[in-house]
């Protein structure tokens, strides 16, 4: 896996139709409350992508069943071991921190490895332990390994540290089976956070406020199973409209909930990207004589940083200087040294503020993936390179798109993988 590199001829306007994935980061949090229950869930939609896999692998290791067919999902937690997850399991998957919740509300008790993840910053987990200590957790060990008990969880009102997206699931997963009701104040927002519940209230659970920053959750004593269509994969559905612009392409994009991206289309409004929105679907147009502007990540529904380096691939070839502020983490823009070797002359002004100066011809050159959404970042870039590039580290990229390089090529890109 590690050793697959995408080898990328730039230049090719991009053309066609491509349908969007099921939402990694809905599915994650998700399948880890399918614990909740001991009824079985069947969940539709699901990506084809590494992190499912990985999560697969943690639930049989909890003895829970879990297969997958296609992009469906049936699991059936009829018991749940309690037992240490150790850290060869969960150093893939920063989201095995999703484990919490769930396991607390079903065993009393949670033994978790630190998890590890994408190398982007600092991520700490203190907006978890203080949520789940609130509703009445106890942090016996958080040196070695996360390992919380709870004889009992009952229902308060209580802020988060910071409107933390897995910090809110973790709150919520323990919230929905404690005792009385729960105000979850500065709770994100994010599309995956609202189908976590939806697909919760589906089972029973009593969750209002979905979509705003204070979620009201009355307890239930018990969950049943259900089936659930995980909502599509909004930055999916970013970076495809950003490689149809980036290459002047004409494209359709099918199977989108347009109001998860309000902001995204703003930005693109302002740099002079011509496209139309469906009720489920958008089209993107040829565009010339892109402007600068200035892009700032914030929680939702402001600018969401899973789309920053992608969308800084398409300021390359804007006409000014734009300016990059990513608020949320420390280490998001490391990609800007790897389209430094394509020929961008960026200014990294400090670990969260840069400027991109532009058109920039890009070149083709040998470069890598930092992250996921870095290595989206340069995929685009390489599309609209002149020549040949060669990205290596795309394991990253597989953890968080379905089939990246199959839909690129099915819109006409020369891509290809190689090992
Ligand atoms: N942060 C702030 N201010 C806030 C909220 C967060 O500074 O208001 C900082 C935190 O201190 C933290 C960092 O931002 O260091 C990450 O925030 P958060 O805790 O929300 O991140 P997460 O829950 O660990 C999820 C996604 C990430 C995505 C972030 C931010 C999942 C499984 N992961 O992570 O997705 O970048 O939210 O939206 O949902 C990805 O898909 O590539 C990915 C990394």
């Amino acid at each position: 896996m590690h050793t697959h590199r995408f080898l990328i001829k730039g230049g090719i306007p991009l053309k066609g139709q491509v349908k969007v994935s099921g939402s990694k980061n809905a599915a994650l949090p998700i399948i880890a409350a399918c614990l909740l229950t001991n009824e079985p869930v069947t969940l539709t939609n699901v990506p084809d992508i590494a992190d499912i896999a990985t999560i697969q692998h943690i639930l049989h290791f909890l003895g829970v069943k879990a297969e997958m067919e296609g992009n469906t999902m049936k699991i059936h937690a009829e018991a749940v071991a309690n037992v240490e997850i150790q850290h060869d399991l969960v150093s893939k998957l920063r989201a095995s921190i999703l484990f919490l919740g769930p396991l607390l509300a079903r065993n009393g008790e949670v033994r978790l490895a630190f998890p590890g993840g994408c190398v982007i910053g600092k991520r700490p987990v203190d907006a978890h332990l203080l949520a789940l200590e609130e509703l009445g957790a106890e942090v016996v060990n958080f040196d070695e390994i996360l390992h919380l008990k709870a004889d009992k969880l009952t229902g308060t009102d209580f802020i988060l540290s910071e409107a933390s997206v897995t910090g809110t699931e973790n709150a919520i997963m323990a919230a929905v089976l404690a005792e009385g009701e729960s105000v979850i104040r500065l709770s994100a927002a994010e599309p995956h956070v609202q189908d976590l519940c939806h697909f919760l209230n589906s089972m029973g659970a009593k969750i209002g406020g979905i979509g705003t920053h204070t979620l009201r959750i009355e307890g239930v004593s018990k969950l049943h199973g259900t089936e659930h269509r995980i909502t599509s994969d909004y930055l999916e559905v970013g970076t495809l409209v950003l490689a149809a612009a980036i290459t002047k392409g004409s494209v359709d994009i099918l199977d989108i909930d347009p109001h998860h991206l309000d902001i995204f289309w703003q930005k693109l409004k302002e740099v002079g990207v011509h496209f139309e929105l469906g009720k489920d679907s958008v089209r993107v147009q040829p565009s010339h004589n892109l402007k600068a502007i200035r892009l700032q990540t914030a929680v939702f529904p402001s600018f969401p940083t899973d789309l920053q380096a992608p969308f800084a691939a398409l300021l390359t070839q804007a006409e000014g200087t734009s300016f990059i502020f990513e608020t949320l983490f420390d280490g998001r823009l490391q990609y800007l040294y790897e389209l430094e070797k394509m020929g961008l002359r960026p200014k990294i002004l400090n670990p969260y503020q840069a400027e991109i100066t532009g058109p920039t011809q890009l070149k083709g050159a040998a470069i890598a993936s930092c992250d996921i959404r870095a290595g989206a970042g340069v995929v685009l870039a390489a599309l609209a390179a002149e020549g040949e590039t060669e990205i290596s580290n795309i394991y990253y990229i597989d953890r968080g798109y379905e089939g990246i390089d199959k839909k690129l090529r099915s819109l006409g890109a020369e891509i290809k993988r190689i090992q």
